[in-house]
C-alpha cells in the first residue's frame, strides 16, 4: 500500500465521520468518543508496529485497520443510541457493511482487503479463530491490542468524569452503578480467566472486567505501554476497596510484570 492511498483513507474518514454530527448533544459527544478513540487507536497501533520491527507496508496496512476497525460505530449509535452491540448489531459486521456499501477499500489488492478486512471482523471477538496464521493472525493480534490500551484509557477517563459530576455525565453507562459486584467475576479473575461480558452486573462488574483485559493482549510491548502509561493503576482508584479486590488487583500486577519479566529474560 502506498503512503497517497493512505492518506486518502484518513481524508475519507474525516468527512464520513463529520456526515453524522447533529443538534443532539447526546449522539454528538458519543460519536466524539469513537472518533477521538480511532486517531488515538492509529497511534497505538503505529507504536506497536514500530515496536515490533514491521515494514513500511504492513505499517501502513496496520494503520488502515485500526482507522477502520471502528467505522461502524458511527452509524450504529445514530440508528440506536448506543454502543453496546447485544442491543443493537454487531458493530464489526456494520464496519464491514459500511466499507463495502462505500467501496472506500475498492483500489486496494484483494490480498490486502482480506487482511483489513478480517482483522476489523475479528477485532470483537472473545477470542481469535483458532486456524488463523501469518499476516492475518498478526494484523488482528495487533488491532485487538491497540484497541484495548486505547479504550483502557478511554474508561478510566469516563469514570473520572462521571465520579466528578454524575448529573452532568453525557455518556452512555453500559451497566448499572449499583453497589456490589459479582463474586463469579472476581472468582475468574483470580484464576487468571477472561471475563465475559455476558457475566456482568454491575459497573464494578465491568471495571474488573476492564483489569482483567490484560490476560487478553498478544504483545508484550503492549503490557509494557500499560504499565508505564499506569493505566491499571488509573483503573484500580475506581474500584471498590474490598478484601477480594485487593486480591484481584495484585494478582493483574503479578500477571502482567511477570510477562515483562519473561520478555526480559528470552531477549
Ligand atoms: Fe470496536
Amino acid at each position: 500500500m502506498e503512503q497517497e492511498q493512505l492518506e486518502k483513507f484518513r481524508a475519507w474518514f474525516d468527512d464520513y465521520v463529520a456526515g453524522f454530527y447533529g443538534n443532539d448533544e447526546f449522539i454528538n459527544a458519543n460519536l466524539k468518543l469513537k472518533e477521538e478513540h480511532t486517531r488515538r487507536t492509529c497511534d497505538q497501533m503505529l507504536h506497536l508496529a514500530k515496536e515490533l520491527g514491521l515494514s513500511g507496508n504492513q505499517k501502513r496496512i496496520a494503520e488502515v485497520i485500526a482507522l477502520f476497525h471502528d467505522i461502524g460505530r458511527f452509524e450504529q449509535f445514530v440508528r440506536y443510541r448506543t454502543y453496546v452491540d447485544s442491543r443493537s448489531v454487531n458493530h464489526c459486521l456494520l464496519g464491514l457493511e459500511v466499507l463495502h456499501q462505500t467501496k472506500v477499500l475498492g483500489d486496494v489488492p484483494e490480498p490486502q482487503r482480506q487482511l483489513i478486512e478480517k482483522a476489523i471482523e475479528y477485532h470483537g471477538l472473545r477470542e481469535l479463530p483458532r486456524d488463523l496464521n501469518g499476516q492475518c493472525l498478526l494484523f488482528s493480534k495487533l488491532i485487538r491490542d491497540a484497541d484495548k490500551i486505547d479504550v483502557l484509557y478511554v474508561v478510566t477517563d469516563y469514570y473520572r468524569q462521571y465520579a466528578d459530576n454524575p448529573e452532568g455525565f453525557k455518556l452512555e453507562l453500559e451497566l448499572p452503578d449499583e453497589p456490589g459486584y459479582s463474586a463469579k467475576v472476581v472468582e475468574g479473575l483470580l484464576r487468571g480467566r477472561r471475563i465475559d461480558y455476558s457475566e456482568l452486573r454491575t459497573l464494578t462488574d465491568m471495571k474488573l472486567c476492564q483489569l482483567g483485559w490484560v490476560y487478553d493482549v498478544n504483545f508484550t510491548a503492549t503490557l509494557r505501554h500499560i504499565r508505564n502509561r499506569k493505566l491499571l493503576e488509573a483503573l484500580v482508584d475506581f474500584l471498590p476497596g474490598t478484601e477480594d479486590i485487593e486480591r484481584v488487583k495484585e494478582k493483574i500486577f503479578e500477571y502482567v510484570d511477570f510477562r515483562i519479566k519473561q520478555q526480559r529474560c528470552k531477549n
